[in-house]
């Protein structure tokens, strides 16, 4: 008993992240970035926009970035172009992971097509490709992947799947920032593997891998006509000021938030690195059998953590265990798309297909999101080990 209380005293809190490693990195850097961009008296669709999307094109690999509103938006509008080059059409089946987080869904219902939810591999959480061919139809055009909690898809396999049955490939990578394909480990290309992905969309939310201190976002693609058409839409539908060929909606970076961007770009491999020698002490150290975790990727670098996601079938009782030791956890996500209000119906409105998703509603009922990101302790780490093994 006595040993409990001092164990209990002992203990620091764990909150489930904190920015307070911005401050550290980066110093007076942030600061004068954006003191440079408040000063400079042009505040959208300037020079540190336009900065931040050749350095986070050149970070991807990739031959274009524009700056959107945000990570929603990105997605929507990556899709909503590809239909007005005549890629794909209104009404058209795009096929995504149903244990996602909803902005996906709704952001391929925005650009007017509808999601086919497939289940996620259940050990990895992220889509599997020996799934699609059940999932596919005549109306299926499209793969929408998502790097659920910073893990690459197997973009080899599914890119694959997709030349053989002429689909195109986009990414939500809004997890994912820095994560590198297998088949370029030196290479940050995280956006496509073996050039078969038309566009990725990321966002820029505060607490993401590469974070700005408010909403942005970002499609990355080798397509200039994708791109061009992208900015387009983002702007109003314009090119030229004050005419619109395209009916276009307001979404853009703003320069206050590409200058935060900007100088917190360079640090992302070294807090992604951060990041990785925490989940490989998670990985190691946690020994519980009572919690499953996911297995670390054969290319460690396919891998950012954006989330460290473990699976316990009494996931609540454990919630309650770490937060009375002071561990703050959440959870990713308690309720899948298929089963959220907001789609209620849309299944027999023909605006969404499935089937029986016990895979995905599973991992619902049992995933918690521990504390994870560059600025933790070595001492938080050990807590957070040292309670969930003795959680029984
Ligand atoms: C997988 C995924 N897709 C899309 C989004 C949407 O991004 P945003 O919040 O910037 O709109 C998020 C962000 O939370 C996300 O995690």
């Amino acid at each position: 008993m006595c040993d409990d209380i001092f164990y209990f005293v002992g203990m620091e809190q764990v909150p489930f992240y904190s920015l307070d490693y911005v401050g550290r990195d980066l110093g007076p850097a942030l600061e004068s970035s954006v003191m440079e961009a408040v000063r400079s008296n042009w505040y959208i669709r300037g020079s540190r926009c336009q900065a931040f999307e050749k350095a986070f094109a050149n970070y991807c690999g990739a031959k274009e970035a524009v700056g959107v509103g945000n990570g929603l938006d990105a997605i929507a509008l990556m899709l909503r172009a590809s239909i007005l080059l005549g890629r794909l059409s209104e009404g058209d089946e795009v096929i995504v992971p149903a244990n996602t987080f909803i902005a996906t869904v709704l952001a391929v219902r925005a650009a007017g097509l509808v999601p086919v939810l497939v289940e996620p591999n259940p050990d990895t959480c992220v889509l599997d490709a020996s799934r699609l061919e059940e999932a596919c139809t005549a109306r299926t055009k499209a793969i929408l992947v998502v790097h659920l909690y910073g893990r690459l898809a197997n973009m080899a396999a599914i890119c694959e799947f997709a030349n053989a049955h002429g689909l195109l490939v986009f990414e939500d990578s809004a997890q994912a920032h820095g994560a590198a394909y297998e088949c370029h480990p030196e290479r940050n290309a995280e956006r496509k593997a073996e050039g078969s992905s038309a566009a990725a969309a990321y966002s820029f939310y505060p607490t993401k891998n590469l974070g700005a201190l408010g909403d942005g976002g970002a499609v990355v693609t080798d397509d200039a006509e994708l791109a061009r058409m992208v900015r387009m839409l983002g702007n109003y539908g314009s090119e030229q000021k004050y005419v619109s060929p395209l009916a276009g909606v307001n979404s853009r970076l703003d320069e206050i938030q590409a200058a935060v961007l900007l100088a917190k770009l360079p640090h992302l491999d070294s807090w992604n690195a951060r990041r990785r020698e925490i989940a490989s002490r998670y990985c190691t150290e946690i020994r519980n059998p009572l919690v499953r975790l996911t297995p670390v990727p054969a290319n460690p670098k396919s891998h950012v953590w954006h989330v460290f996601p473990v699976f316990c079938r009494r996931r609540d009782e454990l919630q309650a265990f770490l937060k009375e030791r002071g561990i703050e956890t959440l959870v990713h996500y308690p309720v899948p798309p298929h089963l959220q209000q907001a789609f209620a119906g849309a299944v027999s409105r023909g605006e969404l297909r499935h089937d029986a998703l016990p895979v995905t509603e599973e991992l619902a009922r049992t995933e918690l999101s521990i504390p994870m990101g560059p600025g933790m302790s070595d001492g938080q780490v050990a807590q957070v080990i040292e309670s969930i093994n003795a959680f029984v």
